[in-house]
């Protein structure tokens, strides 16, 4: 019987543990949780759902730092140490501009958010103090050095963030450059698309233990620093298993081409035992409430024909896959299913598509290395030896 997984537990504990470190508890938590049989996810209690309606990122960031909803002066302090950490050093620009062109974005966000180290020194002391400190200058710098590395990809100028605009808005400023002097109320960044950001950044911020917030907790539980800590977080979340499905999905769509083409193309892919990209999760065996959400939005973006006919497909090979799977294994869409079907609509390109997931679960990897910093114990778990024993060296002549 699938536990529910609430309630603090006094280590050592028992649990039975699958491959894949399949429901080990690695620690006690209170800053967000799902409940993988209802398809429920909540961070510090409040549930998603009410956090993408009536909540912003900046917000939400605060609520898994900190443990509570903001007053006004906590949420614009926040802001504001957000704002003064927002550029990035000419020399990050400068080591993304010179490394090969085609590198793939999450390994360019990697190298440059590692770097970041060398221009932030308090960052080596590791204290908790200083950790929340430099933990909110990530969150801030992360989301200018993606811009500046879809920029840098398209051979146009990095574009230096705005004091005006929040952290969504000047995402989408940085990235798309374009400004609507027109709509002057929106202080000339599209509304339309800096909600849709707003949302998928709430949305992605924290997921429980998933194999990138335990990569950070691993790392930093070394007492590595928070920029070598997030990098590696970066590293597990662009796996196509994890958040690298969302680039796969929407690759799979334009391969399908069209929603008649969905029957056969499945048929082909189970005969060869493919996962298809945007089912199926470890922890849910129910929809994934995110994916829920952003199927919704999907329909308030789909203006085009491209993309409506991408929604098509999608939700007729949802069927087929819940038809197929969803009841015999509990395999339904994640929350990678159709984000890409959201950012393809808004114009942003498939390459920054697991970025911004980064963008956001910084969030969450912050939040969760903060809460164990107290507690802190290094990770080493144990491999079940199984070679042999008794072997003797030999020397080469006598190999
Ligand atoms: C994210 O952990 C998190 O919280 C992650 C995340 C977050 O917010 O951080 O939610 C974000 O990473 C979402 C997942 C994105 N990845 C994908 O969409 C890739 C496709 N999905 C699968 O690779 C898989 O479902 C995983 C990796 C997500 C989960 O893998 P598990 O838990 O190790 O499950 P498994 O591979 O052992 O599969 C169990 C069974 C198998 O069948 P049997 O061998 O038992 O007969 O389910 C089947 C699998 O074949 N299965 C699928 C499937 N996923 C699992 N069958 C078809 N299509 C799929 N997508």
């Amino acid at each position: 019987m699938e536990r529910d997984f609430v309630g603090k537990k006094e280590f050592p504990i028992k649990c039975e543990i699958g491959r894949g470190l399949e429901g080990a508890i690695v620690n006690n938590t209170q800053i967000g949780y799902v409940n993988g049989k209802e398809g429920r996810l909540c961070y510090r209690g409040i549930s998603i759902e009410d956090l993408a309606k009536y909540s912003s990122f900046e917000e939400t960031a605060y609520l898994l730092l900190f443990g509570k909803l903001p007053k006004r002066d906590e949420l614009n302090g926040f802001k504001e140490k957000l704002k003064v950490s927002r550029s990035i050093p000419q020399g990050i620009v400068e080591m993304i501009k010179i490394l090969p062109k085609d590198t793939h974005s999450m390994n360019l966000l990697m190298s440059a958010v590692a770097a970041l180290a060398g221009y932030d020194k308090e960052s080596q002391k590791v204290t908790l103090e200083s950790e929340k400190e430099v933990a909110i200058r990530i969150i801030s710098k992360i989301a200018t050095v993606t811009a500046a590395i879809s920029r840098i990809k398209k051979g146009k100028e990095v574009i230096e963030p705005r004091e005006d605009l929040s952290h969504a808005e000047n995402l989408v400023y940085m990235i798309t450059g374009e400004v609507d002097e027109s709509r002057p109320s929106l202080r000339g960044v599209d509304e339309e698309i800096s909600k849709a950001i707003d949302m998928a950044l709430i949305l992605h911020a924290d997921h429980g233990m998933s194999g990138s917030t335990f990569t950070c907790m691993v790392i930093h539980a070394s007492l590595s620093d928070f920029y070598a800590t997030i990098a590696g977080g970066i590293g597990s979340l662009k796996g196509p298993l994890h958040g690298g499905a969302n680039e796969r999905v929407i690759k799979m769509l334009q391969e399908i081409g069209t929603p008649s083409n969905v029957e056969e193309w499945y048929g082909r892919e189970r005969k060869l035992h493919h996962k298809i990209p945007g089912f199926g999760h470890r922890i849910y065996h129910a929809h994934d409430p995110r994916a829920r959400i952003f199927k919704e939005y999907c329909h308030r973006v789909a203006t085009t024909e491209e993309i409506k006919n991408l929604l098509a497909i999608a939700e007729r090979l949802e069927e087929v896959e819940i038809r197929e799977l969803g009841e015999k294994k509990g395999i339904f869409p994640n929350v990678d299913f159709y984000s890409g079907i959201v950012y393809k609509a808004l114009g942003l390109e498939t390459s920054l598509f697991t970025p911004l997931f980064a963008v956001s679960r910084v969030a969450g990897w912050t939040a969760r290395v903060l809460e164990y910093m107290p507690e802190n114990r290094i990770f080493r778990p144990r491999a079940e030896y199984y070679g042999p024993l008794k072997q003797e060296y030999i020397p080469m002549e006598k190999r």
